[in-house]
């Protein structure tokens, strides 16, 4: 395809052959020519559907490659030869599509700026990598997912791109779930089934109509470790929405890590009063001044095991990079992050994440 930047070496980078990593639907392909290429040859031959996946292409193009996106805002649009073809026709489609769809990329490109001030530190992206990772690699295409503590949605992309097929996103924060509700109806081209409701996730439910393939929960069950009850409760509920052999997939804080966390300007971990299990969290920008509880992993295995799950795989944050040294996604994901401070790296290995199976 020839387009007017392709003979000047500033513009290549609009080519759909330029190297951008991308993720698409939950696979990582080097160019946007090569996901396309490994559509479906009746999408590469419907010119609608063929504008559409290419303008998700190009989005995730720009998005995924913020460096991309900034050269790409910085062409004057009135610099119309860059967007027409050699031979000073109409521009080629693709040109046509960028231009199309620029302020859209442009919006995106805002959206992205306010919530990395909202999420102020690279530590909430290392996160959402590892629950990217572990979507991608736990959740087959096609599953059932009940997202328990699901807060506003901020996982909604990662069960998209796993193609899951029905969602439903539990969280007793009503204003969350709001959010995470308008989130999902302005995202365009929504593949998930997802319905969000307000539930306390640590008494006794049941929505008999969800049986999931797997349930998730992240950075949410220690909020439940205030009394034995309420772990029972989750755990029942979890086991309840599962299939036989269903996952359960937890992230949560680690006991020897908070126990001995050492406070920086940004995060605090206090123990005191009568509770020797509770502590208040303090993280700047994220959680201020929470009060959580310690999990106790025999006491989580324990009672896991009297609801009938099995711990399958157990680890902790701190040996991600090793563990998933030739993971593809993670790869992928953090090659593009900003490296974790010292005080962020300490934040971020206060977590593990859990995967059990439910045994009968
Ligand atoms: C740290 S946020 C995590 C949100 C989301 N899972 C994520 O990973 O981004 C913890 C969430 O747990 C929710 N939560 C706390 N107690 C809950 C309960 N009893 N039932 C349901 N949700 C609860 C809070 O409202 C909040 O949205």
């Amino acid at each position: 395809m020839k387009f007017a930047g392709a003979t000047d070496p500033n513009l290549g980078f609009l080519s759909t052959r330029y190297p951008s990593p991308l993720v698409h639907i939950g696979r990582e392909y080097k160019t946007v020519a090569e996901a396309f290429r490994a559509c479906p040859s009746q999408v590469q031959k419907d010119l609608e559907r063929r504008e559409e996946v290419m303008r998700e292409l190009i989005h995730a193009k720009f998005q995924q490659n913020p460096r991309l996106r900034m050269r790409m805002m910085a062409i004057p649009l009135s610099e119309s030869g860059v967007w027409r073809d050699s031979s000073g026709q109409d521009a080629d489609w693709v040109c046509a599509l960028v231009q199309r769809y620029r302020s859209s990329l442009r919006q995106d490109h805002y959206n992205q700026i306010d919530k990395t001030v909202v999420e102020r530190s690279s530590l909430v992206q290392w996160n959402n990598a590892v629950k990217s990772v572990l979507t991608s690699i736990m959740v087959p295409p096609g599953s059932t997912v009940i997202d328990l503590c699901a807060g506003k949605g901020g996982d909604l992309h990662k069960y998209k791109h796993a193609q899951v097929q029905r969602l439903l996103m539990l969280d007793v924060a009503e204003a969350s779930i709001q959010e995470a509700k308008r989130r999902y109806e302005n995202s365009s081209q929504n593949t998930v089934s997802a319905t969000f409701l307000v539930q306390d996730c640590f008494v006794p439910f049941h929505h008999k109509e969800w049986v999931a393939d797997v349930v998730a929960c992240h950075f949410a069950i220690h909020y439940a470790f205030e009394s034995p009850e309420k772990v029972s409760h989750f755990l029942a509920n979890a086991a309840r929405h599962l299939k036989p052999d269903g996952t359960l997939l937890l992230t949560f804080p680690r006991e020897d890590k908070v126990r001995t966390f050492a406070d920086t300007d940004t995060c605090s971990v206090t123990f005191s009063g009568s509770d020797p299990s509770r502590y208040t969290f303090f993280l700047r920008d994220c959680v201020h001044h929470v009060e959580e509880y310690v999990v106790p992993i025999a006491q989580l295995k324990h009672a896991a095991e009297r609801h009938g799950f099995q711990v399958e795989q157990h680890h902790m944050f701190s040996d991600l990079p090793i563990l998933w040294k030739n993971q593809p996604l993670w790869n992928t994901l953090t090659r593009r992050l900003a490296p974790l401070s010292h005080d962020d790296q300490a934040v971020f290995e206060l977590y593990q994440w859990m995967l059990m199976r439910k045994t009968n």
